[in-house]
């Protein structure tokens, strides 16, 4: 059989492989209830207009309502022979009240419905994981709060660096999600125009009105150009690189579970429920989510380059090669909503070992640039100098393997004979972390001022949600 839809002019169906290259509902029946929020708005607008009557309009809407029950139901059957959401949606239609159900496709094609339904797909999908960002930086901001004088090596190149404080650490990340927050809002303004009524790519010949479709489906404004309406899917692209970045943030994150956790750091333990067991070593605890969340930044990351080849070479306007654009946006998107619910239970059972932390904070001369700025404050030297000084003390201590502190005066003067016993103040790593009181430095004060900040925006950033 000629499809039903466009099968005018054709005499027979297509090959089964063509049905099966052909065919996207396997995968954007997902957009079941966007392209049912659009029909109705084009439906309604269609009426008003006076372009189609109000009763064929009043049996429109009831049949697609009744459709949208049926699925939601699980009690539609889709299919394959029906190519695509709209067309299966279409068709059920037609089988509920008859040859009226051809009067919806009135001024308008699949190729604006498609970019319709898949911008309200994007933009529900952008709100839901703009709040899972939210709480994931709450369970964050409360370990923060709670970790302000709990103290830990800073590292660079995973080298003991300076000590901090560990809500100072986890702070860093509620700054990188907040970003993240705020790039998927601005995508989510750029996108919220409605492409609905650009018909195949030329606009229509019918007294459509777009503003009225456009204000119904929530966006701000229709779009301005008809061709651009079918064809741009930079809208995604840009959901996806914010989707990207935000991935990459968390896998970051993800990475130093993994290494805090081993038995060598020993900073964090994970809960049970978070942990996995090995089947053949016993005394083993994985941690699987972790890993998990590492990697699928990977795939994340593959399906905005996927989009990008799709879409570089393409003429305008629609070409089907646009019909590619789904799966991986779904899949995508899908997966970092997962990662950030893994995170968020990860982080809030998290275990923190402050012992093992303050033991690793103090060992690798971790207070050593303050040994050298006090050099520069109390004994006036230059900081080149300074810098060499410490070098000679911290060689000496290594020699008789102690800490800095643990060095006798005598030991510091015959290095440099202005050294004083008030050195010792500014040696201990709790002294060393205090003094970081620059602003955005580390000192438990300026944590515990931050986070009384970010509890301040989360507060208003829910209220606004
Ligand atoms: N399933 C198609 C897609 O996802 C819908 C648009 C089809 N348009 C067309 N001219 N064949 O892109």
């Amino acid at each position: 059989m000629s499809n039903r839809m466009w099968g005018g002019r054709f005499g027979s169906g297509p090959d089964d492989i063509m049905e099966e290259i052909n065919a996207s509902i396997g995968f954007d029946q997902r957009l079941f209830a966007q392209d049912i929020r659009g029909s109705l708005a084009h439906a309604e607008m269609l009426v008003a207009q006076g372009i189609i009557s109000a009763e064929d309009g009043a049996s429109i809407s009831q049949g697609l309502t009744q459709i949208l029950a049926e699925i939601n139901a699980g009690e539609f059957t889709f299919s394959r022979a029906l190519e695509d959401i709209h067309m299966n949606i279409e068709a059920r239609l037609a089988e509920l009240i008859g040859p009226t159900a051809g009067r919806l496709h009135t001024a308008r094609s699949r190729n604006d419905q498609v970019a319709t339904d898949f911008r309200l797909y994007v933009r529900d999908t952008l709100d839901h994981l703009a709040a899972q960002i939210s709480t994931l930086m709450g369970v964050l901001v409360t370990k923060a709060e709670a970790h302000a004088d709990t103290i830990m090596p800073g590292f660079t190149h995973l080298q003991p660096a300076q000590p901090v404080s560990f809500g100072h650490h986890i702070l860093a990340y509620v700054e990188m999600l907040s970003r993240d927050h705020s790039r998927l809002m601005d995508a989510r303004k750029r996108m919220n125009e409605s492409p609905l009524g650009a018909a195949a790519l030329a606009g229509t010949g019918f007294d459509i009105d777009r503003h009225a479709t456009a204000q119904a489906l929530g966006f701000d404004a229709p779009t301005g150009n008809s061709m651009d309406s079918v064809s741009a899917r930079d809208f995604a692209l840009e959901a996806l690189s914010a989707a990207a970045i935000c991935a990459t943030h968390l896998s970051r994150l993800a990475e130093e579970i993994v290494v805090y956790t081993t038995p060598n750091f020993g900073f964090f333990t994970l809960p049970d429920a978070f942990s996995t067991g090995s089947s053949i070593m016993p005394q083993k605890r994985n941690p699987d989510a972790a890993e998990l969340i590492r990697a699928k930044s990977g795939r994340i990351i593959g399906s905005l380059t996927g989009l990008f080849i799709v879409m570089k070479g393409l003429p305008l306007a629609y070409s089907k090669d646009m019909q590619e654009d789904k799966e991986g946006v779904f899949n995508a998107l899908d997966s970092l909503s997962l990662c950030l619910a893994a995170m968020a239970g990860m982080m809030d059972t998290l275990g923190v070992d402050k012992t093992a932390m303050h033991q690793a904070a103090s060992k690798g001369y971790s207070t050593a640039t303050d040994l050298a700025d006090w050099l520069v404050r109390e004994a006036g030297l230059p900081f080149r100098d300074a810098h060499h000084a410490t070098g000679a003390l911290v060689a000496m201590a290594e020699d008789k393997a102690c800490l800095l502190d643990e060095l006798s005066l005598d030991d510091m003067q015959s290095v440099n004979a202005s050294i004083t016993q008030g050195i010792f103040d500014v040696l201990s790593v709790e002294n060393s972390v205090k003094s970081r009181t620059s602003y955005g430095g580390t000192a438990p004060d300026n944590v515990r001022t931050m986070v009384a900040k970010w509890q301040a925006w989360l507060k208003a950033t829910e209220a606004a949600q």
